[in-house]
């Protein structure tokens, strides 16, 4: 495939939306064909799946969980994120099969096997170029949640052990793959983070060709999804 696929992950308040967002329209400020999209979500399908998922007050299992979760990926890898690729835009996706392991697996506690298993029916083997992980202490990361009054959802409100072992769930699968991942310490300014961010994207950035100068006009500018 011809694109990029950059994949932003984090505990909660670890500022990745807005990095992704901020890298989103600077990338597309620098003429590349960009794609900015969420999970869960990203389709018309998975934002509903994600209503399902976040908004609702209902008791949902944790494997009923995890398939909502990986549904709504198989939808947005199918509708968006591999046709962007072949085109060659850059994809920029806020959480990815990483957060199923991070949550369903690290902080749900489901056998690691199954929630893999459900990722390869959601992915047809689709990996990211590279993974940014926001990594804050969970204190600081709550801390920044509790001051977004009504912005938290069913699974922002779990205990700070669950978040706490969402966050070791993540340093597990850096430590196995540290090629794919890169860490960036996200208790620190906006900017900073904002740095390294372009900092580690720069090396999947130079194996692509899609610049201001060779794509179509019509193509450039972010195209937020949804
Ligand atoms: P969201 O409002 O997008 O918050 P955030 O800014 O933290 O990304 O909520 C997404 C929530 O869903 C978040 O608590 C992490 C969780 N999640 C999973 O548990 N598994 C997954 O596979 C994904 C994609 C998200």
């Amino acid at each position: 495939m011809r694109g990029v696929f950059i994949v932003l992950e984090g505990i909660e308040g670890s500022g990745k939306t807005t990095a992704a967002r901020r890298l989103a329209v600077r990338l597309a400020a620098e003429g590349y064909d960009v794609v900015a999209t969420r999970e869960p979500g990203g389709s018309a399908i998975g934002e509903r799946i994600r209503s399902l998922l976040l908004d609702e007050p209902v008791a949902l299992c944790a494997e009923t969980e995890a398939l909502l979760f990986a549904a709504a990926r198989a939808q947005h890898v199918r509708e968006v994120i591999r046709p962007a690729l072949e085109r060659g835009a850059v994809v920029v996706c806020d959480r990815f099969v990483d957060s199923s392991l991070a949550y369903q697996w690290g902080g749900r506690g489901l056998p690691r096997d199954d929630v893999l298993a459900a990722q390869a029916l959601a992915t047809q083997g689709l990996e990211s170029d590279i993974t940014i992980l926001l990594d804050l202490p969970v204190d600081v990361g709550l801390a920044r949640r509790a001051g977004d009054v009504g912005q938290t959802n069913r699974i922002d409100d779990e205990s700070r052990a669950f978040h706490e072992r969402v966050r070791s769930a993540y340093h597990a699968l850096v430590a196995e793959d540290p090629g794919r991942w890169r860490v960036i310490d996200a208790d620190q300014a906006p900017e900073l983070v904002q740095a390294e961010l372009s900092r580690a994207i720069e090396p999947v950035l130079a194996r692509q060709p899609t610049s201001i100068d060779s794509q179509d006009d019509e193509l450039s500018g972010v195209r937020w999804r949804p």
